[in-house]
């Protein structure tokens, strides 16, 4: 099956089998099947974040389920998601029916069921905070189970999803929203955001409405040029070497991170490196952010694969700093 229309790298690999799922329940059928059982398993939702290095042998599952159900409590109302349901299709409607929280969110692209794998975040908000309970097929365990917020183990674009890759094949996720939440406005960028558009009291639309200006500004259209966002997480490091990088280059940007640690620009550090804007072929850095590897047209798995770990390495050369990708790379 070809996979050049799912993933949004445009990298044009195949997949040995491709099945689509309408029904959870199906699964473990499906998994039975002696075309897939024993072999490899990718469950791709947009494939907004993954890097296709080369063909997959094995069998790719698209997670189609559809539908939310609400549950209103008191103090929160609890959604439950189908995994296939596009993430930016599901922050808007929240917002509509006057659900507020998830409006620094709006504009990642990808499917509810992939949101909490790397757990999703922009604009100072990450989906942690929302995320009730996962219901996923374990392949361990073979059974359906429902994962806690605790169980998920989110860190910075990190969970138990990412710890332990394939294990478990995510059907639907619950997320609770509270009545009464304050606006997340500190990010920079989105204070003044709202100034230019003369909001002085904002209210979650705004900010949503603040955020798709930042973004569509900041990151290149995947419809237009492939890409996957951000192509390497931002680096955390110790206090003391973040101290030293900080004195060395005073335009570095350096955040508090937990646990007295601290996470860096990953982009200033690219762009200082000179890679900003340069290309090899199709695969390149976007010349609008630093941080995401784009496709100009042609390139393989192997050319941006190959591009990456030049500016991973003319990186760590300058700066000592290792960078990580962000994207499943396959
Ligand atoms: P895929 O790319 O298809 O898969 C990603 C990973 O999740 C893979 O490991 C896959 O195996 C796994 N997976 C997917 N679905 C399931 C499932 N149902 N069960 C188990 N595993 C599953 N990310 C951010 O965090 N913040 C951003 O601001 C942001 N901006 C972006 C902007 C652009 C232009 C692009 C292209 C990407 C951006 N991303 C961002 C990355 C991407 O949007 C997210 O990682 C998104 O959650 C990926 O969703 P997907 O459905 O495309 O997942
Ligand atoms: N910067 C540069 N050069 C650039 C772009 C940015 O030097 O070309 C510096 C600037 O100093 C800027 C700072 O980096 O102020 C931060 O830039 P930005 O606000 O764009 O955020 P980011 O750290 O580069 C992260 C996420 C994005 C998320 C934005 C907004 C990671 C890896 N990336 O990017 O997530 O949308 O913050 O919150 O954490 C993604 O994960 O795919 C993604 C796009």
């Amino acid at each position: 099956a070809p996979l050049g229309a799912r993933n949004t790298l445009r990298v044009n690999a195949r997949a040995k089998l491709l099945a689509e799922v309408n029904d959870p329940t199906k699964l473990p059928e499906l998994l039975a099947y002696p075309a897939v059982q024993g072999g490899k398993v990718l469950v791709l939702g947009e494939g907004s974040n993954v890097l296709m290095a080369g063909d997959f042998d094995g069998t790719v599952i698209v997670m189609a389920t559809r539908g939310v159900e609400t549950i209103e409590r008191e103090d929160r109302v609890l959604l439950r998601v189908a995994a296939g349901e596009r993430w930016d299709d599901f922050v808007r409607w929240s917002l509509g029916q006057g659900f507020a929280g998830l409006e620094n969110l709006i504009l990642i692209p990808g499917t509810v069921g992939a949101a909490p794998i790397q757990n999703i975040g922009a604009y100072g908000v990450e989906v942690a905070e929302f995320v009730d309970s996962v219901e996923a097929w374990d392949t361990h365990a073979n059974a359906f189970v429902i994962l806690d917020r605790a169980a998920c183990a989110f860190s910075y674009r990190h969970s138990s999803f990412k710890q332990q890759a394939g294990r478990w094949i995510i059907t639907a996720v619950t997320f609770a929203l509270p009545r009464e939440r304050p606006l997340s406005l500190d990010y920079a960028g989105i204070g003044d955001e709202l100034e230019k558009m003369g909001v002085t009291k904002a209210a979650p639309f705004h900010v949503a409405e603040a955020v798709v200006r930042l973004r569509s500004r900041k990151l290149p259209d995947p419809a237009v040029i492939g890409n996957a966002g951000s192509f390497f997480k931002n680096p955390i490091v110790g206090a003391t070497q973040a101290d030293a990088l900080a004195l060395a280059h005073p335009g570095l940007p350096v955040w508090p991170h937990v646990g007295g640690t601290a996470k860096l620009s990953a982009a200033w550090l690219i762009e200082s490196a000179g890679f900003k804007g340069q290309r090899d072929g199709d695969a390149g850095i976007s010349n609008r952010h630093a941080l995401v590897l784009v496709n100009y047209g042609k390139a393989t798995g192997p050319e941006l694969l190959a591009f990456a770990r030049k500016v991973m390495a003319g990186v760590e050369a300058r700066f000592g700093v290792r960078l990580e990708p962000e994207p499943l790379v396959v």
